[in-house]
């Protein structure tokens, strides 16, 4: 059986993942921020055969990802899957953007999704597909930014393209292919209610792309029709 690792699986996209990749039959590690708390995820996971396990994690917790290293020492990790992550400071303009909010966001989205890759690297590298898939945004692409602003989300969404590039490089040689993800305007709390796709759209294009990619692949940054979005 097929295992993925999901990060912020407690809603949004991240539920999403759960939902699909479970009813298909992989092994699914939902991490959420608080098992007791996560209603549906916890109905995904007593609904379901067995394959949904929930763990905590706080993604910006070392303690917690270690935790979760030695609770997953040995088992084979097909996909790692970080997708938690924070829009941060809603009126981060210019001239008001704040250093503390930047640097929780900066904490979230580019430091824990390689904290979490380093952990989890030997379970990735003992399975069968070995794929790092990480969901960026294309509001960290600089070609794409036509319009400015958003200098929090953007910066921390650039900062992680450029730890999956690096990452890519540094474990090609263990046959791991690393990539990033854009998934859409997507209708979660996150994206709003105008969002342009649902989750399930969001989850079936980024499963298609994920059950394409190879190690030629490395260091992609995919946009949900398949195509190669510029940085
Ligand atoms: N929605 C879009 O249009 C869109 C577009 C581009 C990129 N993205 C990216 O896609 C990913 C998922 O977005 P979404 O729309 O599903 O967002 P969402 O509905 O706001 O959900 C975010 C998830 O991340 C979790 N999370 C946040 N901080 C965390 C932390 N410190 N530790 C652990 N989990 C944490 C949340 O946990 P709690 O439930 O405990 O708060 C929640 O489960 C994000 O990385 C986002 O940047 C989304």
């Amino acid at each position: 059986m097929s295992a993925i690792l999901v990060t912020g699986a407690n809603r949004g996209i991240g539920l999403e993942l759960v939902r699909q990749y479970s009813a298909d039959g992989w092994q699914v590690h939902a991490c959420c921020r608080n098992p007791a708390a996560a209603t549906e995820l916890q109905r995904l996971a007593e609904g379901g055969a067995g394959n949904v396990l929930v763990h905590r994690l706080e993604v910006t917790d070392d303690a917690q990802i270690s935790d979760l290293a030695r609770q997953l020492q040995g088992q084979p990790i097909d996909i790692l899957f970080n997708n938690a992550g924070v829009y941060g400071q809603s009126d981060a303009w210019f001239g008001n953007a704040s250093r503390a909010a930047w640097l929780d966001a900066l904490n979230v989205n580019t430091i824990s999704p390689m904290k979490v890759m380093e952990a989890l690297v030997d379970n990735v590298a003992a399975s069968e597909l070995r794929i790092m898939a990480t969901l960026s945004s294309k509001m960290g692409s600089m070609a794409d930014n036509r319009s400015g602003g958003s200098y929090v989300y953007r910066s921390t969404k650039a900062a992680l393209n450029a730890v999956m590039v690096s990452a890519a490089h540094d474990l090609k040689p263990r046959g791991i292919t690393a990539v990033v993800l854009h998934p859409g305007w997507v209708r979660t709390d996150m994206g709003g209610p105008n969002g342009e796709i649902s989750v399930a759209e969001s989850v079936t294009a980024m499963r298609q792309i994920l059950s394409r990619v190879g190690p030629d692949d490395a260091g992609s940054f995919y946009e949900i029709d398949g195509s190669i979005i510029p940085w």
